[in-house]
């Protein structure tokens, strides 16, 4: 018998095809990562990340103004300081530049949602995510330092707070802190399962916040290890976790889909850096077709389970999805 079923059938018209995806780009899937710099009056793009760019506190507002024109919802903040030390002081004062950027926001566009990121690594001038003893880094000592930064940010209006220096039980440590501070309502998106990765590189270029000595594998996951990755997850909801994030995503979309089978919280994958300036590069060398690879990318990481993408493409698919130029 010639076989009954043609699943060419369902693929015959853009229409058709549009009708059976099983897997769509929206606007409201992505949170755009921007870098705030304190020491700059005006803009300057960063060489390892074409396209992006670290903005000074007094041009954020009318980014943010731009971004939310584009149909942008929600963006995460980094920020590079005037002064590091070794305890990343200038990461909680009220003044910092991440807390002038989250007002400098909330005032332009009061409906942008602001998620920061919460680390030491680029306030330290060691550049490591904790406090050391040596050439340790610290778990304990480093918490209540987070929580401080913590608080600050929610304080400068921040919505969402996002702990990326994977120290064991920060989760519990910043949801304590909050909670007696009065912010019992701000969410927690926990970088749960955040690997010691390559493709951070850019990244350390643009926030320069590369680790003086040593590396990150005391501290973030090892690239082997794919079940170590859903105790983490486990772990960060045990102590109050309310969205958990994978990070890297590409090379990490077996671990994006066992989270995702294993959870029932929204599920935030991290298309970091290195993804981004890949891609970029090749697009530039006429390797590749930059639109369609990029959004062939985002789809795949929504079809392994995302239900919300970190991704400095964003500005560029809101426009693309706007165009009709992907869908
Ligand atoms: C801070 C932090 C890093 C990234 C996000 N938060 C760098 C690192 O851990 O070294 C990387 C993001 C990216 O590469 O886009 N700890």
């Amino acid at each position: 018998m010639f076989p009954t079923t043609r699943l060419r059938r369902l693929r015959a018209t853009p229409v058709l095809r549009a009708l059976v995806a099983e897997t769509r780009l929206s606007p409201d899937d992505f949170i755009y990562p921007v870098f705030i710099d304190a020491r700059l009056s005006d803009p300057e793009e960063i060489g390892s990340m074409p396209g992006q760019f670290r903005w000074p506190v007094g041009a954020i507002g009318a980014e943010a103004t731009r971004l939310h024109q584009l149909g942008l919802r929600s963006m995460l903040l980094f920020g590079l300081p005037e002064w590091k030390d070794e305890t990343g002081s200038s990461s909680w004062h009220d003044d910092g530049v991440v807390q002038r950027a989250v007002a400098a926001i909330k005032e332009a566009v009061p409906s942008m949602l602001v998620v920061t990121d919460v680390c030491l690594c680029e306030y330290t001038t060691h550049g490591h995510c904790g406090v050391l003893q040596g050439e340790k880094v610290l778990n304990d000592p480093t918490l209540d330092l987070l929580a401080r930064q913590a608080i600050s940010h929610v304080r400068a209006g921040a919505d969402i707070v996002a702990p990326s220096d994977m120290m064991d039980g920060r989760v519990a440590v910043l949801r304590g802190a909050l909670d007696r501070e009065g912010y019992a309502d701000t969410p927690i998106l926990s970088y749960a399962a955040k690997y010691a990765s390559a493709f951070y590189g850019p990244f350390r270029e643009a926030a320069e916040s590369a680790p003086a000595f040593g590396d990150r594998r005391s501290y973030q996951m090892d690239v082997r290890n794919a079940r170590e990755a859903l105790r983490e997850v486990d772990e960060d909801l045990h102590e109050g976790a309310d969205m958990v994030m994978v990070k890297p995503a590409l090379p990490y979309l077996d671990v994006i889909r066992r989270v995702r089978d294993r959870v029932d919280v929204p599920v935030v994958a991290y298309n970091v850096s290195g993804e981004y300036s890949m891609l970029k590069a090749a697009g530039a060398a006429g390797m590749l077709d930059e639109v369609g690879a990029v959004a062939e990318t985002l789809t795949a990481i929504k079809r392994a389970g995302a239900d919300i993408i970190v991704t400095y493409h964003a500005p560029d698919v809101l426009r693309w999805l706007q165009e009709g130029r992907i869908s």
